[in-house]
């Protein structure tokens, strides 16, 4: 097309980016990758073709890793991991913010190269996928520099084993990397069996940044490398992925020990309320959808639209549809470009094909092979297939709301828990309803954005973990204390034989009223000289299920201000005080020990100490390069479970239950095991301290038995293990089912008196991050 040809049309021309010099680095490669294993690539074995999705072109032909490949690398990464984190944050920050210079420095090698196997638009890998990279990687050598003076208490995990997507696989690799080297592990990354190419280049360029042999490693092949590495000798995995796989990975892990984080699918809800800048809104829904081809676990994939202007709002979204360009991802104006792989379009197409409800509106022309149109299906019901699965292509859904609370209630019905876009020019409906969305990430008036100062990550079956900012170190790091093995400890016994006056038969506690076992059934306790001291019901499933019902119900208690929360507290440690002389005498006889008193004195202290957390954990301003603010906030997870340790049955109790209650959570507390009284006497002072029914619910009977119940009911949000019985199996393998968060003790003992049984980590693990990005300006 000739320019007067274009002035007179006012088409686009063709602009294509030369895909020269990225072509000649594979030919220089020979074509043929082997894993990158302890610095060195490895010979080529058998394997797959990579292929450029936008042509069906072979790129390149990839190595499937056997066993001894993941055993290698994991053994490369291991045996590198100790010098690397003796070099100290400051040495390693030197590296990453090497590594950051070489990507931007190979910026457009690496585009290119992304575009080619992934099919993304040119536009999109040149402008979002390498800047954000350089940037997490330079944003980490700070982390790294930092580590020493401001984490003082944490420790490297070890070895990672990472395994990223298809959709950004050189972003998700450097939100993987990043972090994990600054805080001084060493990885094993597998990337997605359909784009590994950058993940190559990628070692190419650890090489040239003289990284030490095995800090990084890289093995190629399909999701069988994945459970391979998933099963391997290692100390973390992260992964991003589907849900449906996340899942598997952590019934995989269950009970191993193994650190976990998840980042998974969503179905992230766009509200578009009636006095939002229209037309901002719809170039901001391009940004949700399309951007790659709404291949986006994060995309803004469920328009929902006020009633008032959705026809309005339809139409224009419609017109800039027709004006979006599919085509040739090389091509500099094109919007959009290939779907990954023609399995992934053949599962768009049959997801779409399967609907018949609503309206279907596709933009014009879309070229053949392995391209999707932009499409839009209004009118849906919001139980409908769309509304509720991942469709993760160029498909948007919409339906429309009436009132606030509406699009509240349609935003959060779904399993997912990503994130979310909110638009309107009133300030007041914007903030009000951000908090209240059931997401880790929400943008007001904007949608994708992101920056490596920003915690990133979902709620519900979206995952957990945080990646970015702060909080995502975390995720690479531990507490540098060294725990030692859990003693279990063993009731008393006395003859059940003999009759014995029955003094006293506690209930459980459900709902802010003492109720019966819905079994029956008791246990007697003894103390040490085998005389009856009481007898504790054994709570079953249906005991369980009435205590997360009445936990549910106690929302109220999240809305409360930190300050009344703190007052409850404060005045439950009054009351306990008030009683000192007698828990402590039931807690001596009860464990045949003599520091009862000491014990209610350290409970009463952890009460006034959380008291004055619940108004004191503020969260973050993230400084994101973008004129606004980034609001890391925290917010409590929901209804937590929790096992109570064996040994200091009072203090244990109250060391799970006040964090939690004092981040505005509710909680279902399974009491020691052996020593349950104390938990029964302290109903009475829950009663008398104004605590709301249902925000603290209490439960005796055995863990073992309750375990599986509480871990995989559905409408818990996290359980935590200390039991003396390791339950941490049991605990992650249930809480698969929703992926809920669970924070366990791996058989490791803690100590409950001292700094091991308060603090950070505790808040940390009531608490949820959520991130509301706040642009402002015109
Ligand atoms: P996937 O979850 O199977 O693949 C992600 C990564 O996990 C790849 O590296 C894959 O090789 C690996 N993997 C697969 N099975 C594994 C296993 N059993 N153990 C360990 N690793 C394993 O995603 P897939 O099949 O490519 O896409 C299916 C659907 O998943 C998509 O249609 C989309 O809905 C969703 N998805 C979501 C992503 C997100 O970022 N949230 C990314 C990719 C896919």
């Amino acid at each position: 097309m000739s320019v007067k040809e274009i002035f007179e049309t006012m088409e686009y021309g063709p602009a294509p980016e030369s895909a020269a010099e990225a072509l000649a680095w594979l030919v220089d490669q020979g074509d043929r990758f082997g894993h990158f294993i302890d610095g060195a690539f490895t010979a080529p074995g058998d394997g797959f073709e990579s292929r450029n999705p936008a042509t069906g072109e072979v790129l390149a032909t990839l190595t499937q890793a056997t066993q001894d490949d993941v055993d290698a690398a994991v053994a490369a990464a291991r045996a590198a991991q100790g010098k690397w984190a003796r070099l100290g944050g400051k040495g390693r920050a030197r590296y990453l913010y090497a590594l950051a210079r070489l990507l931007q420095k190979h910026a457009r090698l690496f585009a290119v190269l992304e575009t080619l196997d992934n099919g993304k638009p040119i536009r999109e890998s040149r402008d979002i996928d390498l800047p954000l990279a350089a940037r997490h990687f330079y944003h980490h050598a700070g982390f790294a520099q930092l580590m020493e003076s401001e984490l003082p208490d944490r420790e490297p995990l070890g070895v990672c084993g990472q395994i990223v997507p298809w959709n950004f696989p050189l972003l998700m690799l450097a939100w993987k990397i990043a972090p994990a080297l600054a805080m001084g592990n060493t990885v094993v990354l597998k990337p997605a069996e359909w784009t590994s190419l950058t993940a190559l280049l990628f070692a190419d360029i650890c090489r040239q940044a003289g990284l030490p042999k095995g800090v990084v490693n890289i093995v190629t092949g399909d999701g069988a490398v994945g459970e391979m590495l998933v099963a391997s000798d290692v100390d973390k995995i992260a992964f991003t992925g589907s849900t449906e796989v996340g899942r598997r990975i952590r019934e995989a892990t269950a009970g191993s020990g193994k650190a976990l984080t998840l980042e998974l699918g969503g179905k992230s809800p766009y509200i578009v309320f009636e006095d939002a800048d229209l037309d901002s809104a719809v170039e901001g829904l391009v940004d949700a959808i399309w951007l790659n081809g709404g291949q986006v676990c994060c995309a803004g994939s469920r328009l929902l639209v006020q009633e008032g202007i959705a026809g309005r709002f339809h139409d224009k979204l419609r017109a800039r549809m027709d004006k979006l360009r599919v085509g040739d991802p090389l091509d500099k104006c094109i919007d959009v470009g290939a779907i990954v792989d023609p399995v992934q379009k053949a599962r768009i197409t049959a997801m779409v094909e399967a609907n018949d409800e609503g309206e279907t509106y596709r933009a014009g022309a879309c070229p053949e092979g392995c391209f999707y149109p932009p499409t839009l299906i209004s009118g849906l019901s919001p139980a409908s297939a769309l509304m509720q699965d991942e469709i993760f292509g160029p498909v948007l859904v919409s339906a429309s709301f009436r009132t606030p609370a509406e699009a509240e209630q349609m935003a959060n019905n779904t399993r997912y828990g990503l994130a979310a876009s909110v638009w309107s020019e009133n300030i007041n409906v914007a903030l009000d309803i951000a908090p209240k969305l059931a997401a880790g990430v929400i943008w007001i008036n904007g949608s994708n954005m992101f920056d490596a100062a920003a915690p990133f990550g979902g709620l519900r079956e979206s995952g957990f973990g945080r990646e970015g900012g702060w909080e995502g170190l975390s995720a690479y790091t531990r507490a540098a204390a060294k725990p030692k093995p859990l003693k279990p400890v063993a009731a008393f016994a006395g003859d059940e034989t003999e009759p014995q006056p029955v003094d006293r038969t506690a209930k459980l506690y459900i709902g802010g009223k003492q109720a019966r076992p819905d079994g029956g059934y008791a246990r007697t306790i003894y103390d040490k000289r085998g005389k009856l001291i009481g007898q504790a019901p054994i709570a079953s499933r249906k005991d369980i299920r009435n205590a997360v019902e009445a936990a549910r119900g106690a929302d109220g208690w999240a809305g409360a201000t930190a300050h009344n929360r703190a007052q409850v507290i404060y005045y439950i440690g009054e009351n306990l005080s008030a009683r000192a002389e007698e828990f402590a005498a039931t807690i001596d006889r009860m464990t045949g020990g003599r520091s009862g008193a000491k014990e209610v004195a350290a409970a009463v202290d952890r009460l006034f100490t959380y008291a004055a957390w619940a108004d004191k954990l503020d969260g973050r301003v993230a400084p994101v390069p973008m004129r606004g603010a980034a609001l890391a906030m925290r917010a409590p997870c929901g209804v937590i479970g929790a096992f109570c340790p064996d040994e200091l049955p009072l203090l244990g109790l109250v060391s799970l239950m006040a964090p939690a209650i004092a981040m505005g959570n509710r909680v279902v507390l399974a009491a020691s095991e052996p020593f349950p009284l104390a938990a029964t006497d302290f109903y009475q002072v829950l009663d008398t301290s104004d605590v709301p029914g249902g925000v603290v619910n209490i439960l005796t009977g055995s863990h073992a038995e309750l375990a599986p119940t509480l871990a995989s009911h559905m409408d818990v949000d996290a359980v935590w293990s200390f039991s003396g019985t390791d339950l941490s199996a049991v605990i992650e393998r249930g809480a698969a089912g929703n992926l809920k968060r669970s924070w366990v003790n791996n058989g490791l003992a803690r100590d409950w008196m001292g700094a091991g049984g308060e603090g950070r980590a505790f808040l940390d693990a009531a608490t949820e991050v959520k991130t509301v990005w706040i642009p402002w300006g015109a």
